[in-house]
């Protein structure tokens, strides 16, 4: 048992379908997965049974639908809160996960509780050594001020403007109890990278948004989560039980941003523990022979980027092509997003605008746009440059199908002719 991991998460919108129980659930399952010796315990203030449809052993251990709406168990979290103890109702679930369960009575303690501190006060008596996470429902009402007040980090999840103004409306909650505001962090979540709400500035929903919680002054996450009908699909299903998006496997987008969003989660915490590496695709782990289960396995992390002199294996370098787009730009800096002016793209370098916010030899996440709108994420890093020159970030090689995805991005932009083009050398 150790206090010191001890840290609750509280995941808040008063705005419904953004995604909290998906996020709850699902870091609650990355982080136990990832930092295997981190214990984790989730649970649920809404009233449905979505956590222990997810967590419940087997079928017959979780409580049924019909029997979660229905009156309360002894062990759940109505009855815990009422007995002023929540251990009893601290249930083993599944991806080693623990779970409360929630119950159809959760909404009775709205009124029963009076004061926003009751949770906060459960939590401590109940000494979990590890993280809680807290998944709320879609209410600003005296059962989501409870998780609010009992947390060390609120994650918001944003989906568009109104969804932004939710999350205001959530940190107003926290102001009288002067918990600083950079407790709270937005997570923008369900983006539709496609998407372009005003065609005419050419800015793409992330970049609206981006630009729209930084003029408000949140604090950010740097990853964000994708829409994704993969992800859809993993709770579409009516009878059977949701599944998690670490089943969609390695490779797959919203499994490598859930990583980066526990990653970011726990730094945020300042939990000193070792998180495993996300898993290479297959066809780059196959050169080091099949992984053994539990092995290390190169990560993203570790593959050198040029500047990390990765000798013999250059890439070939294809002539520069205009690329003219705002290019969103993830990295552990403040601020944690940028939008980058693009000009130009190689296979290996993109070129934008000078900008001050980044330093030389950054490692930053690139959200391009491919010629049908699709989103290709790289990495990157910001080589050493004069002060007022264009930027230029290295790209590391990318996974095969984001390859073939540069490549055809290349093959579709007219060649850049450096003179054509004012402030280019
Ligand atoms: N990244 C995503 N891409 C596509 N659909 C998603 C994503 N995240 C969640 N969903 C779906 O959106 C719906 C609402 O998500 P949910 O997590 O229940 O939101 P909330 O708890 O805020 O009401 C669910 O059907 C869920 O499967
Ligand atoms: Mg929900």
């Amino acid at each position: 048992m150790d206090p010191q991991n001890r840290r609750i998460i509280a995941v808040a919108s008063n705005k419904g379908g953004v995604g909290k129980t998906t996020v709850a659930s699902n870091l609650a399952i990355y982080v136990r997965r990832f930092c295997p010796a981190l214990p984790v315990l989730v649970m649920s203030l809404d009233d449905h049974s979505a956590i222990e449809r997810m967590f419940a052993l087997d079928a017959d251990d979780g409580p049924d639908l019909a029997e979660v709406q229905g009156a309360p168990q002894h062990d759940d979290l109505v009855a815990g809160v009422r007995a002023g103890m929540l251990g009893d109702c601290v249930r083993q679930g599944r991806f080693g996960v623990h779970y409360i369960a929630s119950s159809g009575a959760t909404s009775e303690l709205k009124t029963e509780l009076e004061s926003p501190l009751v949770l906060r006060e459960l939590l401590e008596k109940l000494e979990w050594p590890g993280v809680v996470v807290i998944d709320t429902k879609s209410d600003l009402d005296r059962l989501t001020e409870n998780a609010l007040a009992a947390c060390n980090l609120a994650i918001l999840p944003v989906t568009d403007a109104d969804a932004l103004l939710e999350a205001e409306r959530a940190l107003r909650i926290m102001d009288p109890w002067h918990l600083p505001r950079q407790r709270a962090s937005v997570l923008l979540s369900m983006v539709d990278l496609r998407v372009r709400l005003e065609p005419r500035d050419g800015q793409d929903v992330l970049a609206q948004l981006t630009a729209g919680v930084r003029d408000r002054g949140y604090h950010m996450f740097e990853t964000f989560l994708s829409r994704s009908p993969a992800v859809e699909a993993l709770r579409a299903v009516g009878t059977e039980r949701p599944r998690s998006v670490l089943e969609l496997g390695d490779g797959a987008l919203p499994h490598e941003q859930m990583w980066h969003l526990a990653r970011e989660v726990l730094g945020r915490l300042s939990l000193a523990v070792e998180m495993l590496p996300l898993t290479e695709p297959a066809e780059q782990a196959r050169d080091t022979g099949p992984p053994l289960p539990g092995a290390r396995v190169v990560t993203s992390e570790a593959v050198p980027g040029p500047t990390h002199g990765s000798s013999g294996q250059r890439r070939p370098e294809t002539q520069d092509r205009f690329y003219d787009e705002i290019v969103p730009a993830f990295c552990d800096q403040d601020p944690p997003i940028l939008q980058l002016q693009a000009l130009r793209v190689s296979s290996t370098v993109l070129t934008t605008a000078p900008s001050r916010a980044l330093a030389p030899g950054v490692r930053v996440r690139l959200a391009l746009r491919d010629d049908e709108g699709a989103s290709l994420l790289l990495w990157a890093r910001t080589r050493t440059r004069e002060e007022g020159e264009p930027l230029q970030l290295e790209l590391e090689a990318p996974g095969s199908e984001a390859a073939s995805q540069l490549e055809r991005l290349l093959s579709r932009l007219p060649e850049a002719k450096p003179a054509a083009r004012a402030g280019l050398h």
